[in-house]
């Protein structure tokens, strides 16, 4: 079974309740169609009921199982509304800003994230990262303990990669979000990752955190700033085994590491790569993508106090499917 069918069946027990806030994008309402075919828990559609019914006709998505949240009739919009007053007031919300704020699917989904009423949203098909991710960072915010909310690629190795033997599914840090972590940030990424890691693989994380340098093979402060995350990632998450600063091939490859970093036990292990910057990551991902032909999954996110997670917009009405079916394990892992 891959590692998709495992996050998928694992979903099917799990019975969350997620969002889907684009509810008049054909391939959302096919996903949201195909989710209850899994037998996930219940998906809930945001937008003019009347209008989403139309769009699944149109499309032959029985979205029969989904539920659909209107904020015209919602019984819950006073109290949303109030509520987001209350949370942004300090950045100059008032109730008519509120109101307004609302008309956008996805901060009603934040809202409706953030109030319990659903366990988490996922957002993007039609919409960019920016305007995806942002109410959920207004309103939802980072979880107790980390600072910077991230977005990290799953990548599955196909079978003709020499490292599938050793790790077929590896995480990049942060591919999607961070624009230029500081150490503190790095540190968050990597530690946010790896509880990605726990609730969707289920196994040790082991994290190595790159550079252009092995071991002090090269002296910058880029390799400092580096150095700097991993010293608080030690002091931050003891339990976590974490180790850098490597090149790439000295953390894959178990004989490079035993040459180029002598003593640590991450080399030929690491199932986590923490770039050093967005660029990095982004680059690494969309490399490991075309040249090895490895599945990139994401941008999905870590760090956030609920789980949401972003789509690409080329995404496929299957790609939905697997989206929800991490946001639920994600918030199964999350309580
Ligand atoms: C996500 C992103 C849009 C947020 O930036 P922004 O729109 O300028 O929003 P702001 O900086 O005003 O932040 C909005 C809120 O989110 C918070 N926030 C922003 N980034 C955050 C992060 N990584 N973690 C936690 N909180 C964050 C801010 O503190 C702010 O909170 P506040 O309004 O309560 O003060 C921005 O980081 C971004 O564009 N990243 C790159 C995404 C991208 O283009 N990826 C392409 C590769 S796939």
């Amino acid at each position: 079974m891959g590692i998709l069918d495992d996050i998928r069946a694992r979903a099917g027990k799990f019975k969350k309740t997620i969002c889907l806030p684009e509810a008049l994008d054909e391939r959302t309402l096919t996903a949201a169609a195909g989710c209850a075919k899994l037998d996930f828990g219940p998906v809930v559609l945001v937008g003019e009921a009347d209008k989403i019914r139309t769009a699944a006709k149109n499309c032959g998505a029985d979205i029969s199982r989904a539920a659909i949240r209107d904020p015209d009739s919602d019984p819950e919009y006073e109290h949303i509304v109030s509520t987001l007053v209350e949370l942004r007031q300090a950045k100059g919300m008032t109730p008519e800003k509120a109101r307004e704020a609302l008309k956008d699917g996805i901060m009603y989904a934040a809202m409706l994230v953030k109030l319990g009423l659903v366990d988490g949203y996922v957002s993007g098909a039609v919409h960019s990262t920016a305007d995806t991710l942002r109410p959920a960072l207004q309103v939802i915010k980072a979880q107790k303990g980390v600072k910077t909310v991230s977005a990290f690629f799953m990548m599955v190795l196909p079978e003709s990669s020499p490292y599938q033997k050793i790790q077929p599914v590896l995480f990049y840090a942060d591919s999607g979000l961070v624009q230029n972590p500081s150490p503190e940030e790095l540190a968050d990424i990597a530690i946010g990752t790896a509880h990605s890691w726990t609730a969707l693989i289920g196994t040790k994380p082991v994290v190595a955190m790159l550079s252009h340098s092995t071991k002090g093979s090269a002296k910058h402060p880029d390799v400092d700033k580096v150095l700097a995350a991993l010293a608080i990632v030690r002091q931050t998450a003891p339990d976590l085994e974490a180790d850098g600063e490597f090149q790439a091939d000295a953390a894959l490859i178990a004989e490079i590491g035993a040459k180029k970093a002598p003593g640590s036990a991450v080399p030929g292990r690491a199932n986590i790569l923490i770039f050093p910057d967005l660029d990095a990551g982004n680059i690494a991902y969309k490399l490991t993508e075309r040249l090895a032909g490895a599945t990139a999954i994401g941008p999905l996110i870590s760090g956030m106090a609920k789980p949401v997670n972003d789509l690409s917009r080329g995404c496929k009405a299957e790609d939905i499917i697997d989206a929800v079916a991490v946001t639920c394990c994600q918030a199964a892992a999350s309580g």
